[in-house]
């Protein structure tokens, strides 16, 4: 009878006399009702304490049998890990498991009261029909004492922490990034979301994990992502990484939604299709939207990383534009830039006047300008719809330009040479075809107009990173009942908006600690 204590049935975890299957492995923990156990309320000889059994490891039957136990003995035992459990009862965990176990519960919010003990507490309480003191023995071990209410918690919210550039992690954030692109590229959006977390959190952490109890009370951190983790700390590299690495789906996806113009839906029509490279677009014959063309036509240069030099060159011509049509108005770099990136994907420019209403019509003749020097590329303006879009999500609605310009030889810019060769050759390796010995090159500019009193809520907004903007708007609706975007913060009881002059403001609405940019690389 494997799985079953046989014999006289007596218990050799626990000692209690019964027949008690005794099952090895389920994958939760346990926080659901408990499996056999009739629903009544039990009287409770012992006030003060109330016991929870963590059915890892434990299994769902053994659990339902020691709860039944308890229960009869006028123990409180509850099904549910709730804040009234005082005694956490664990069979063949260590302290670290169950304490990696109950973060992930609770979020990192486990309270310091509550004892973590070895099934030897239980057992020992149940014959003697009692509660009995808790000695050292009973504990549970951990490498580190945990209930230290000074220790700080690492917050679930991106916008808690500091997150620098230069992080210690990178082997397992790069591969969590592989696994969250590969779920995108099946639009499974949440899984995505996941391992974006995932990484999200690594790269907060102020000391490079090289084993799993490192990983103790740090939160965002789901089965599979520790599971990639552990991976890599024991053979240096994930296989299922490595194996998307390889397939030819992701590799396919990869450079077709890497064309400008180009999303997820799209790409993955065209690769079942069997398309597989941006050059196959050229060859079949696929109608492609204006915005598609340019992607492949300057494909190579887009995909080359944009950097800072660059960066504040194309800065520079756009202020240069901005002043001789609007003097006094500001041009601001915003994205990656801001936040100390050395190279990027695009420009991100912020352009506003400090007084109200002198920025309307601006975007219109900036571009018109940048055209007549031929540095427009390509663009397609979209509307600003005036209004703040109070709960319209993260989707803003200002006037704005998503451009490719074109940037010359500038004083340390790199590119160089003849400006000949004007149609790039799609998809061409590095080199053969792209702003090598041409003398320019394509950059992906984005230009973003607002009005004065909204420019703290658009700088916060698009200096990102992307994961810390999620979560400062997560943060603002769940713990502020509050809406956030780029134009404003939105107080939904009160049923107003808080002006704000500065990021600094906005962090004091939200009741949160400053983070400076260079801290928000979540
Ligand atoms: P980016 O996509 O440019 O990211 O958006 P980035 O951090 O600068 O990184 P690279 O180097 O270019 O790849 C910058 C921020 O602007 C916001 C996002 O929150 C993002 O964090 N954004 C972007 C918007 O609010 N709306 C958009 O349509 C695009
Ligand atoms: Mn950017």
């Amino acid at each position: 009878m494997t799985g079953f204590f046989g014999g006289g049935g007596v218990c050799t975890h626990c000692r209690c006399r019964a027949m008690v299957p005794l099952k090895r492995r389920r994958k939760d923990g346990g926080a659901a009702p408990i499996a056999g156990v009739q629903e009544r309320a039990p009287v409770n000889r012992f006030p003060g304490v109330e016991i929870f059994l963590l059915e890892r490891r434990m299994g769902s039957s053994r659990r339902a049998f020691l709860t039944q136990l308890a229960r009869r003995k006028g123990f409180r035992v509850q099904d549910t890990l709730g804040d009234s459990v005082t005694h956490l009862v664990s069979e063949s965990n260590s302290g670290d498991e169950v304490w990696e176990w109950l973060d992930r519960q609770t979020g990192g919010q486990t309270p310091g009261s509550l004892s973590l003990l070895d099934i030897s507490w239980f057992t020992d309480s149940m014959e003697t029909g009692r509660p009995v003191e808790i000695l050292d023995r009973h504990r549970l071990q951990v490498s580190a004492p945990r209930s230290d209410p000074e220790e700080p918690r690492i917050s679930a919210y991106a916008c808690q922490r500091r997150t620098p550039l230069d992080h210690l992690n990178k082997i397992f954030t790069d591969a969590l990034e592989v696994l969250a692109e590969n779920a995108e590229f099946s639009e499974s959006e949440g899984r995505g979301l996941a391992f974006r977390k995932a990484g999200s959190v690594l790269r907060s952490l102020p000391f490079a994990v090289s084993r799993m109890e490192d990983l103790r009370g740090v939160p965002c951190l789901g089965e599979h992502s520790r599971k990639i983790i552990q991976e890599i700390l024991e053979d240096g590299v994930s296989g299922e990484v490595e194996g998307v690495l390889r397939s030819e789906r992701y590799r396919a996806m990869k450079a077709l939604t890497g064309v400008f113009g180009v999303g997820v839906k799209t790409a993955d029509r065209w690769a079942r299709e069997g398309l597989r490279t941006p050059g196959d677009l050229l060859t079949s014959g696929h109608r492609l939207s204006r915005e598609q063309e340019a992607g492949v036509r300057y494909y190579e240069d887009l995909n080359c990383p944009v950097t800072r030099a660059e960066a504040d060159a194309i800065g520079e011509i756009v202020e240069e534009a901005v002043h001789s049509i609007l003097p006094g108005a500001r041009v601001t770099l915003m994205g990656g830039f801001r936040r100390g990136k050395e190279a990027g994907h695009d420009v991100d420019l912020l352009i506003t006047h400090p007084e109200e209403g002198k920025e309307e019509g601006l975007l219109g003749k900036l571009t018109s300008w940048l055209d007549s020097q031929g540095v427009l590329l390509y663009q397609r303006v979209s509307e600003g719809s005036g209004g703040r879009g109070r709960e319209s999500g993260p989707m803003d609605h200002f006037h704005r330009s998503f451009s490719i310009l074109k940037l010359g030889e500038q004083p340390g810019a790199q590119p160089g040479a003849s400006s000949a060769d004007q149609t790039q050759e799609a998809a061409a390796p590095r080199g053969q075809g792209g702003a090598q010995g041409r003398g320019w090159r394509a950059v992906r500019v984005d230009l973003v107009i607002c009005p004065y009193s909204q420019y703290a809520y658009a700088l916060l907004g698009w200096t990102g990173s992307q994961q810390f903007e999620r979560d400062l708007r997560r943060f603002a609706s769940q713990e502020r009942d509050m809406s956030l975007n780029s134009h404003g913060l939105y107080q939904r009881e009160q049923n107003r908006y808080l002006p704000a002059a500065s990021e600094e403001e906005i962090f004091t609405h939200l009741g949160l600690e400053f983070i400076p940019p260079p801290q928000r690389n979540a």
